[in-house]
């Protein structure tokens, strides 16, 4: 494939992106390429006197890819630096989910230009979900020239000859990888935060719900090797971390693309023994959810009791053709099965208001849905129609108001919930993991909740990144308050 052909180790050969070759699926496992950061002689300390700043926009993947980054360019002798302006490298690492998320970006993108004149050396970079679309680099190539350098989510890897060609390149340099490539272990990393680490497991998405880009931007589903992960694990351990988020577009198909009989619940159940005190997972689509899972989350106390479970929509013929493969029924079985065996759970969700066509009717079966299910939080979008997905060449006969006013409604129904099972906590005894004092005041801390509630009370000590007890007094919708216990 020509592609393939192009993606030439040491060299620079410019690629764009492709929508319909990151459309295909090949049957081929990836490669597992180790310690395969090689920086070039010419390359090495490159960084030296110099600082970047990057811009995470989108999920945990990204927020994810945005730590690899950084562990890269501090090889290369970067220091990082939270000031745009005086940065030499600036890089956008973007999203593509939706509209909004994307005009933030070209917001972004269109107001640095003026920094170049008064650092014309500087480098501007665009990678991220947003740079695997083939509109998005033509209109940065057109109207965008101040850009450097654009990349993808497959190459990041690539990042020491990608800036050295930039540095070098009077042309924007483009390499974009349509189809993935092949799983990454060992790439250095400077984690955000020191208590709580994000653990990739698997990437990418072979789901292809109609509406989602995700499955072009991230490519076919690729587990990492158990042991890897578990290594990874075990040093977090070590390193005196205490949350870890095994992280994956769908964490339940974890293992299905391996020729081991080895699955999510096996994986999850591997990790909670090697006793770091918080473990959590995110997305889990309700498509692969499995009893064995279920079994496993309800086993062990490290596991936290919060289940993000996305339905998207309450009705039938929706879920059907967003292509989310589960009934409302089948999903209410599996609410239902996980409610009981795991007690005290907590459930989060997402949903679609808007998709083309929907009724009123339709979007009265999302609302009862959330009557039953209650959820403790939810993350509610309007439907944006995403170049290459099926949905976007629906015609559709709702307008943006009909749209806005539904989000309205299952907004309120949101905070309704939320509040209401915050208010059950009241008198409760929470344990937080401490984020830190606030930044308005020193003597009052946040942190989350096993349940990841935020919590906030006061104390004079020094708490961060400890697990304290502390009782709840008040509630609102988002957050909780209350008393340190001893
Ligand atoms: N893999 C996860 C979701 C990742 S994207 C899952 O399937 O559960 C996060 C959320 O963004 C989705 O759950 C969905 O609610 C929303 N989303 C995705 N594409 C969208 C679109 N085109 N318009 C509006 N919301 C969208
Ligand atoms: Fe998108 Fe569906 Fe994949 Fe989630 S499961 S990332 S919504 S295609
Ligand atoms: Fe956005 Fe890409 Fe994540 S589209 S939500 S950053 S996988």
């Amino acid at each position: 494939m020509k592609e393939i052909e192009n993606r030439i180790k040491d060299k620079f050969i410019r690629i764009e992106p492709d929508l319909k070759l990151a459309k295909k699926r090949t049957s081929d496992n990836p490669e597992i390429l180790r310690e395969s950061i090689e920086i070039p002689m010419q390359i090495n300390g490159i960084g030296k006197n110099k600082t970047y700043c990057i811009q995470t926009f989108g999920c945990q993947m990204n927020a994810h890819d945005t730590e690899v980054m950084a562990g890269i360019l501090e090889i290369l002798e970067f220091t990082s630096t939270d000031n745009m302006q005086e940065a030499d490298i600036v890089i956008l690492n973007t999203c593509a989910i939706r509209e909004n998320a994307e005009s933030k970006v070209f917001g972004k993108i269109g107001s640095l230009k003026h920094l170049k004149t008064t650092n014309p050396d500087k480098i501007f970079a665009v990678c991220g979900c947003m740079a695997q679309e083939e509109s998005v680099v033509n209109r940065i190539l057109e109207k965008y020239q101040h850009i450097d350098l654009i990349f993808g989510t497959h190459n990041i890897h690539r990042l020491p000859f990608l800036i050295d060609e930039a540095y070098k390149s009077k042309e924007m340099v483009v390499e974009v990888w349509s189809q993935e490539g092949d799983i990454v272990e060992d790439l250095p990393k400077v984690r955000d935060n020191n208590t709580k680490a994000w653990v990739n497991i698997i990437y990418g998405c072979d789901k292809f719900c109609t509406y989602c880009i995700v499955p072009f931007t991230r490519g076919k589903e690729r587990s990492r090797l158990p042991q890897d992960i578990i290594d990874e694990v075990k040093k977090l351990k070590i390193d005196g971390y205490k949350e870890l988020t095994l992280l994956g577009q769908n964490v339940n198909a974890y293992g299905k693309d391996l020729n081991i009989n080895y699955r999510m619940a096996d994986l999850l159940e591997d990790i909670a023994q090697i006793g770091i005190e918080r473990i959590r997972f995110t997305t889990s689509h309700p498509w692969d959810f499995e009893e064995e899972l279920i079994d496993v989350i309800a086993k062990y106390d490290n596991i936290m009791s919060h289940v993000h479970l996305p339905v998207q929509s309450g009705n039938d013929q929706i879920l059907k053709i967003m292509g989310r493969s589960y009934t409302r029924e089948k999903y209410l079985k599996l609410f239902d099965q996980i409610k009981k065996k795991i007690p005290g759970v907590v459930f989060t969700t997402d949903i679609i208001v808007g998709y083309p066509n929907e009724t009123e009717e339709q979007f009265e079966d999302t609302l009862s849905l959330y009557e039953y299910c209650k959820y403790d939080t939810a993350y509610t979008f309007v439907y944006s129609p995403r170049e290459g997905t099926p949905a976007a060449v629906m015609e559709d006969n709702i307008s943006l108001e009909i749209k806005k006013a539904r989000l309205q409604k299952l907004n309120k129904l949101v905070n309704h919930y939320a509040q209401v099972n915050n208010d059950h906590i009241i008198g409760q005894v929470v344990n937080v993991l401490v984020d830190g004092p606030s930044k308005k005041n020193q003597l009052v801390y946040a942190g989350y909740s096993e349940g990841l509630k935020l919590v906030h009370f006061e104390s004079t000590k020094e708490l961060t990144g400890q697990i304290v007890q502390v009782k709840i007094n008040d509630a609102k919708s988002f957050s909780l308050y209350g008393d340190l216990i001893n």
